[in-house]
């Protein structure tokens, strides 16, 4: 007989007993019922939470989780003795534990899989995971619920559009499900909400800044997990969430993927860039560790509802995301009333709209996150908590321009060098997190402000 093994999420498995005759059916017909398996329950929560800043008593704990801290960073040391052992020759080096099986990896020696945290870094990271799947899930379905659908339709969304945000909505019931269940009962709650947008445009662009470092945060702690197991099921959402990322991308008419790899941060940056737009949560949620860093106002964010989306000046809502505003972009000036190819922002498989980036540097460095590598450019004419930086001109590889997405802009005070694997060692020196659109100008103003740590 033919047994169907369905592993949740996972993939359909046949199992082969002694062969059957394999019946041939070519209409699309349930010809088989089939009771459904146990249906494991979701996670508690609210399609859309109440929203607006925190006007409540105050708070009765804020800040950062902490225990004893050991050193002020974690110093540099060289590569561990393994690491140069492996010949990387292209031949076996060991037995084969089974065939076909080359010896080596982590968790390849038929242990049962645990999909349990295993350290603090762990839980951590999986917890601040779950804030990012609970905004979004909140997010998603709040544009939904607030915008009309003639806004949408007038920002070019149709309803097939507005499904696969409802659809969207619903995957993160499934992530913040996958995720608290992997926590246990400590795991963080829903919170409520504030987001910086007043239009669908704006609300788009929120919600593609705010999945890229939902996604970004991701990355950068994946591969430090000391649980393999959780890091799979972890590493096989977010999977999904880099689709939404860039599906939001075609909703603004942007060119869908504009860089070879994606970014990978600290989760104190992922962090900085959430925080803000949590207004409250309940009484006894389970806080974090990660440090909430200073906003950085991008003066000259490009915004990507103009024409000319490098002609612009302090036209984002606010600093963190830096998401666009639409208030002050004129008609005659607005890239979704141009029927030019190359001009026109409408909703798209893909537009070939370039918008490029930019970067800074001198005793105090901004610093550019883009895709591979880590840049440091001075910050100059620094006065009243602002100045400006020149754009790096640097490739990943030949062809792949390091800077051409959304990118991650930090204010530091050294130009430490660190590559994807260690970046997080450059935080003890950072003073300032933005997001940031890639522009054409070679000059960045950026304005710190430190009232917002
Ligand atoms: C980060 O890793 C690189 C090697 O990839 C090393 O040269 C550098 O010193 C490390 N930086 C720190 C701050 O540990
Ligand atoms: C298999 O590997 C796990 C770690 O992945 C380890 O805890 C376990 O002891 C190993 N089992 C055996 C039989 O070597
Ligand atoms: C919060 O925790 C305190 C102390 O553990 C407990 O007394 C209280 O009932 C909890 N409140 C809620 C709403 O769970
Ligand atoms: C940017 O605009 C906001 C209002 O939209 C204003 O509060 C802020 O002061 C402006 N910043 C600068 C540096 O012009
Ligand atoms: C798309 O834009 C790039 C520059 O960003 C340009 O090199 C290329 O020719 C454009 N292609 C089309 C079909 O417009
Ligand atoms: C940079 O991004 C633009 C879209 O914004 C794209 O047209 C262009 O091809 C990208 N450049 C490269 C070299 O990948
Ligand atoms: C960037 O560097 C390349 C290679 O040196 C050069 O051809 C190009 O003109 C430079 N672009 C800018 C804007 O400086
Ligand atoms: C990063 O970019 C800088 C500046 O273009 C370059 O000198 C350096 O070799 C690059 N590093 C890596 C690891 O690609």
């Amino acid at each position: 007989m033919v047994r169907f093994v369905l592993a949740a999420g996972v993939a359909l498995l046949i199992f082969l007993g002694h062969s059957v005759a394999i019946p041939v059916v070519s209409d699309p017909t349930t010809t088989v019922f089939s009771a459904e398996a146990t249906v494991p329950p979701d996670v508690p929560h609210t399609d859309v939470t109440s929203h607006g800043p925190y006007d409540g008593p105050s708070p009765t704990t804020t800040g950062a989780l902490s225990t004893d801290v050991l050193a002020a960073s974690i110093p540099a040391l060289p590569p561990g003795p393994e690491a140069y052992s492996y010949p990387s020759d292209g031949q076996l080096h060991a037995p084969e534990p089974a065939p076909y099986t080359p010896a080596g990896g982590q968790g390849t020696n038929g242990s049962a899989p645990v999909y349990r945290v295993l350290s603090d870094f762990d839980y951590e990271s999986i917890a601040l995971g779950l804030y990012q799947e609970w905004i979004e899930l909140d997010l998603f379905h709040w544009g939904l619920a607030t915008f009309s659908d003639k806004d949408f339709e007038d920002a070019g969304l149709t309803a097939q559009d507005r499904y696969l945000i409802q659809f969207m909505a619903e995957q993160e019931v499934g992530h913040a499900t996958l995720l608290s269940n992997i926590l246990g009962g400590s795991a963080p709650k829903q919170c409520t909400y504030n987001y910086p947008v007043s239009n669908v445009r704006e609300y788009v662009d929120f919600c593609q800044k705010l999945t890229r470092f939902g996604e970004s945060g991701v990355y950068g702690f994946l591969n430090h997990l000391d649980s393999r197991p959780v890091g799979q099921l972890l590493l096989q959402s977010i999977s999904t969430e880099a689709r939404q990322q860039m599906i939001f991308r075609q909703f603004q008419g942007l060119f869908p993927m504009p860089v070879w790899f994606e970014v990978g941060t600290p989760q104190s940056w992922a962090w900085t860039l959430l925080a803000p737009y949590i207004s409250s949560c309940p009484e006894n949620q389970t806080r974090l560790i990660w440090q909430n860093y200073p906003s950085v106002y991008i003066l000259n964010q490009p915004n990507p509802v103009r024409i000319n989306g490098a002609d612009v000046r302090n036209e984002t809502t606010g600093g963190h995301a830096n998401s666009l505003s639409t208030a002050g972009v004129p008609a005659d000036q607005d890239c979704l009333n141009s029927d030019e190819v190359g001009v026109r922002c409408a909703p798209a498989v893909t537009n070939n709209r370039s918008t490029p980036l930019s970067y800074p540097g001198r005793q105090v460095f901004l610093r550019w996150d883009s895709q591979l590598n880590v840049t440091y450019s001075p910050l100059e004419e620094v006065r009243d908590n602002s100045g400006w930086t020149v754009q790096p001109n640097m490739s990943t590889y030949a062809g792949d321009p390091a800077v051409n997405g959304t990118m991650y802009l930090i204010l530091t005070d050294e130009d430490l060098y660190v590559t994807p694997f260690n970046l997080t060692q450059v935080n003890p020196h950072v003073y300032g997190v933005a997001a940031k659109c890639p522009l054409r100008t070679s000059k960045w103003p950026v304005y710190v402000t430190k009232s917002s740590v």
